[in-house]
């Protein structure tokens, strides 16, 4: 694998192999088998345009215990955030570094840091999509669940980052994708005509309608890192499409409730189910670690 720009550039045996890998690693962590052999002398740049607690966690405490040096590069402190170029930016890290991981607005932006580089470029979320969450979401639903087949994911609020990725991750694993939004905040077109086609996809303004017989409940915030100034109004158009009780209730018995994090409790979901399935949502977000390594594994090795 060359890089990780977004889920749909993986084959489901390329996913199903980063997630196979990613338990492997988490068994031998846990077991306490050094890794450090993994990717001994490989250094990871991180480029951080938005805020970020799991990624940037994850990623540089993955690099350590691969052996590897991860390096933190904040856009307030880098050339590119005073206007370098990004192709000037890719071509001077592609000398210095083995891999970029960036975390930035424009999806384009990510695309052309691959196009101008020489070296793996990682996704660390844009406002497109946000890749690596998803492959720890998939790995945390097998661990639940045990496989995919037959299974159903709804998701619940924005058809935002989250909610592209997720679809990409349901319909390549074989499973049936669900989502309650507001008029006018549905996920990306392009995407949502791509998984009428290869999969099953169903959309409605009822969040108990599209959680019926759900086995994965998902959920974000309402507005995401760069909406800021539309909190207010995304406040109003989302009342309602929170995961409370009647929408578990809606949902199978032994339904999981996966949120990406950081929560808005008694906005996207209320503090009751946020807690009752507090061990899925921490094992999704513990499963970053893990997936996480597993994908530095796949384009540095
Ligand atoms: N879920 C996620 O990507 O979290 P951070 O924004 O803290 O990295
Ligand atoms: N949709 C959220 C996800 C955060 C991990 C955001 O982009 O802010």
């Amino acid at each position: 694998m060359k890089h990780l720009l977004k889920l749909r550039d993986l084959s489901r045996e390329e996913i199903l192999s980063i997630l196979n890998l990613a338990d492997q690693l988490k068994y031998e962590r846990k077991s306490g088998v050094d890794q450090t052999g993994y990717l001994k002398g490989k250094t990871l740049g991180m480029i951080f345009q938005k805020s970020s607690t799991r990624t940037r966690v994850s990623f540089e405490v993955g690099m350590s215990d691969l052996g590897g040096r991860p390096l933190f590069l904040s856009s307030r402190d880098l050339q590119i955030g005073r206007g370098e170029p990004v192709q000037d930016t890719a071509r001077v890290l592609s000398r210095m570094l083995d891999a970029i991981m960036i975390r930035t607005f424009d999806q384009e932006e990510v695309e052309s840091l691959a196009r101008y580089g020489t070296i793996p470029v990682i996704n660390g979320l844009t406002d497109y999509c946000h890749p690596c969450q998803v492959l720890a979401d998939l790995m945390t639903i097998r661990e639940y669940k045990g496989s995919f087949k037959g299974l159903k994911l709804c998701f619940v609020g924005d058809g935002n980052n989250m909610a592209n990725s997720l679809i990409v991750g349901a319909v390549r694993m074989g499973m049936k994708f669900s989502i309650a939004c507001p008029k006018g905040y549905s996920p990306d077109a392009e995407l949502v005509e791509w998984a009428k086609k290869e999969g099953e996809y169903f959309e409605t303004e009822s969040p108990e309608e599209a959680a019926s017989d759900a086995d994965v409940v998902y959920t974000d915030v309402w507005a995401s890192m760069g909406q800021e100034e539309e909190r207010e109004k995304r406040a109003a158009a989302f009342r309602g499409f929170c995961v409370d009780d009647a929408v578990m209730h809606a949902a199978k018995k032994d339904a999981i409730v996966l949120h990406c994090l950081p929560a808005h409790r008694g906005e996207e979901i209320t503090a009751e189910v946020f807690e009752a399935h507090a061990n899925e949502i921490f094992d999704e977000a513990e499963n970053r670690l893990h997936a996480q390594k597993a994908v530095l594994c796949k384009v540095l090795r």
